[in-house]
């Protein structure tokens, strides 16, 4: 068939280009270490970065719960599918992100899609940096609104394109935490910008939450800027070690996105388990900093190891980039690490521009200097061969 063989050949030139995907599978738990493909490796790209997954108290919980409730959640939510987990998942993400209510996706990127697509119509102006996740990119496509691009984390260019456009209603929509590059969005500004051109503020901080502030709640605690976002998205995939996406804003905006988000309405909800993994990490992550304390000093540790051999790095977030440019650079020195025994992604286009591909390095709180050490090493050495040659 004629649609067969040019799938084939698209496949092949994404070979030629070193832009071809293949899956990695897991076959045990994903602490820092993980069997990958059929072999322990240290794991240096996980996003369960405060590792709750495999938490004792957490999957207790979740055990307990499954004997309670069962596993399937039987509906969408506005089926049958709304438990009372649900309901105080909500309560107590609104609680941590400072706002009047917070509503649950069945994934961060369902939550950005549906928010944005419902709020925004012909009569808005979206701002979205130029670096912001796909999910927001995708948000905004599927939305009727323009939208206009700053340059990433660019405060003079968001101001001079807030002036000089024309629009009933805007958005300024940002990631909180970069998802491949690390760096954190200038909230206090984006605030100060959106009050003076009365538009709405958007952060997804799908890696900031359980990273980033004392406490862990992310971006905003980080800046000292809580309860002044607008749409305050998160996902609950990543520090949270389960699954979802939630947001959380005025009480009115999440009973209008109930009622209007596509992603939220037409799709089965998640599983109690599910919630109730979310549930105990975040009720251990209010009692208890020391994991988000762990997770910021090995970031540091690490940044400092990198810097001590020669490789620039620096990030306050769980992300560190390593920028080497070439698709086949970045896939070749993965596949040397991955001999190494360590599992780093090589993220090309169209993840990030073409020839800025990267070895994506994310830090766990339960790494251990030594494996730090180990894959500091390791990197360094597999990073100067690659320049070399
Ligand atoms: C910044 C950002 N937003 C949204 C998402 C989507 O979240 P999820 O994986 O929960 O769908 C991701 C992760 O892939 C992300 O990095």
């Amino acid at each position: 068939m004629n649609e067969l063989l040019e799938m084939k050949e698209k496949l092949n030139l994404l070979k030629e280009r070193s832009l071809y995907r293949n899956l990695k599978v897991i076959s045990s738990e994903q602490t820092s270490s993980a069997v990958v493909d059929g072999n322990i490796k240290l794991m240096l790209c996980s996003n369960s970065y405060l590792d709750m997954s495999s938490d004792k108290r957490v999957k207790d919980f979740v055990k307990e719960i499954i004997y309670t409730y069962g596993t399937g959640a039987g509906g969408s939510r506005l089926t049958t599918g709304s438990y009372n987990l649900h309901s105080k998942l909500e309560e107590i993400l609104a609680e941590m992100k400072h706002t009047e209510a917070a509503l649950v996706f069945n994934t961060g990127y369902m939550a950005n899609v549906g928010v944005i697509s419902a709020i925004c119509d012909e009569d808005y102006i979206i701002f979205s940096d130029e670096l912001n996740h796909a999910s927001i990119i995708d948000g905004c496509r599927l939305s009727k609104a323009k939208t206009i691009i700053y340059r990433h984390n660019d405060m003079v260019d968001l101001e001079k394109k807030l002036k000089e456009n024309t629009y009933k209603k805007g958005l300024i929509v940002t990631d909180g935490v970069f998802s491949m590059d690390g760096d954190i969005a200038n909230l206090p500004e984006i605030i100060k910008l959106s009050k003076k051109y009365r538009v709405l503020t958007m952060v997804d901080d799908a890696h900031g939450t359980g990273v980033l502030g004392r406490h862990g709640r992310g971006t905003a605690e980080y800046h000292g800027v809580e309860g002044l976002i607008d749409i305050y998205m998160g996902t609950l995939s990543k520090a949270i070690g389960s699954e979802g996406g939630f947001v959380c804003g005025s009480r009115v905006m999440i009973e209008y996105l109930k009622n209007s988000a596509r992603s939220f309405i037409f799709s089965t909800a998640l599983s109690p388990a599910t919630i109730a993994a979310s549930l105990k990490a975040l009720e251990i992550l209010r009692v208890d900093n020391r994991k988000i304390s762990d997770l910021q000093e090995n970031i540091k540790y690490f940044c400092h190891l990198l810097n001590q051999m020669g490789i620039e790095v620096s990030s306050e977030s769980a992300i560190i980039p390593i920028i080497m440019g070439d698709e086949n650079k970045a896939l070749s020195a993965a596949e040397e690490l991955l001999k190494e025994g360590i599992f780093v992604s090589a993220i090309r286009y169209p993840t990030v521009e073409k020839g800025k591909a990267r070895l994506r390095i994310t830090i766990m709180a339960s790494h251990s200097k030594e494996e730090l050490k180990f894959a500091a090493e390791k990197i360094a050495a597999v990073v100067s061969k690659c320049e070399i040659v």
